[in-house]
């Protein structure tokens, strides 16, 4: 493991997940955060992630004789299946527990944070502005070896690497979220980008048990992306213009496609604040009455009432029943 000490920041959904999944495979994870109300809302994050991935953990041992058991099981937990036995999966545990237990710090001085790391991983907010900030605070505070990468969902590195002093040493790793089962990481230079840091940073991906995804230039929207964001503005626009309800919208797309979730079932897992956020960012989003102004009242009106989905319990569906 040559890049063993790890930063994320930035405690969010997915800044949580990512310091999990480096910590429960061996590394040396400290996660920065702004402020004591930061900690205040990671901590509960931490605990909830870690009993969630070792809960899959433990129920695929169930899926050892289930013939769709490869099909099923937390791929960022088990990295080989074949060969699977209950015992491994027990040790595995055991192992997770301590890694997870042991391989965790919070440290709210950057300076601390960032004095001894190889990567830093920052999932701040979509917000250009607070990332650009920080970047800029970190820049002089980075040891020379430190990599530095965003999972940013929806913007491109070179339209920040002039900010991180180290441009050569700056890409993208982005992260699907629920880590521990889907563990895609699309790994994304900039045109700066030198090509030895971006292989490290594959290597780097393979050894917290995602599978590197390879893209060979800039896209916004990644590969994944690319796909997803239509996909969901499609179907918020349907019931924006008040075509369909959410639960009609999804069952729809589940019987006539076989897909087990429909796109507000995936809209509460990605977040009702990710999705905002996205919306904003257009400009039609300030043109009162235009349909991206609408989608944003709407997801607006969800996130006040604190139903941002699974995160807290609360999204289109009802999850604390
Ligand atoms: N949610 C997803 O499904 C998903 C998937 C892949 C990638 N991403 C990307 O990951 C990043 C984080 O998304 P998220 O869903 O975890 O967001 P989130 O809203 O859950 O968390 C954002 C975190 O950033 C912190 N933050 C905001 N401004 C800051 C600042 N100025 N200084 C320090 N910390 C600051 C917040 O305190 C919070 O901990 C985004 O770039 C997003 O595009 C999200």
């Amino acid at each position: 493991m040559e890049l063993q000490n790890v930063v994320v920041a930035g405690g969010g959904v997915l800044g949580t997940q990512i310091g999990l999944m480096c910590a429960y495979t061996g590394h040396k994870v400290t996660f920065w955060l702004r402020s004591e109300s930061s900690i205040g809302r990671t901590t509960p994050k931490i605990e909830m992630y870690s009993d969630m991935m070792l809960k899959d953990l433990e129920a695929a041992k169930a899926l050892i004789s289930n013939p769709i058991g490869k099909m099923l099981y937390p791929r960022g937990m088990i990295k080989t299946w074949d060969g699977i036995t209950a015992e491994k999966i027990d040790e595995l545990v055991k192992v997770g527990k301590e890694n997870l237990k042991n391989n965790i710090k919070i440290e709210l001085d950057m300076a601390k944070a960032v004095s001894d790391a190889d990567i830093v991983i920052e999932s701040m907010s979509e917000d250009p502005e607070a990332k650009i900030g920080v970047y800029k605070q970190m820049k002089d505070l980075l040891p020379e070896k430190t990599i530095l990468v965003t999972n940013s969902s929806t913007m491109l590195p070179s339209r920040f690497a002039e900010y991180t002093g180290r441009p050569e040493k700056y890409l993208s790793l982005h992260f699907a979220n629920t880590i521990w089962k889907n563990n895609t990481a699309e790994v994304m230079g900039h045109p700066g980008t030198d090509k030895a840091i971006y292989d490290k940073v594959v290597a780097f991906a393979a050894d917290i048990n995602m599978v590197p995804l390879r893209l060979n230039k800039e896209q916004p929207g990644y590969i994944l992306n690319s796909m997803l964001v239509p996909f969901l503005g499609a179907a918020q626009a349907l019931w924006a213009n008040e075509v369909s309800d959410p639960q009609t919208i999804d069952l729809t797309w589940r019987l006539a496609t076989g897909a087990p979730k429909g796109p507000f079932e995936i809209l509460d897992i990605v977040g009702l604040e990710t999705a905002y956020n996205i919306h904003i960012m257009k400009p039609e989003s300030k043109v009162e009455g235009s349909l991206e102004n609408r989608i944003c009242k709407l997801l607006k009106e969800k996130i006040d009432k604190g139903e941002t989905g699974i995160n807290t319990g609360k999204g289109f569906y009802d999850y604390k029943k």
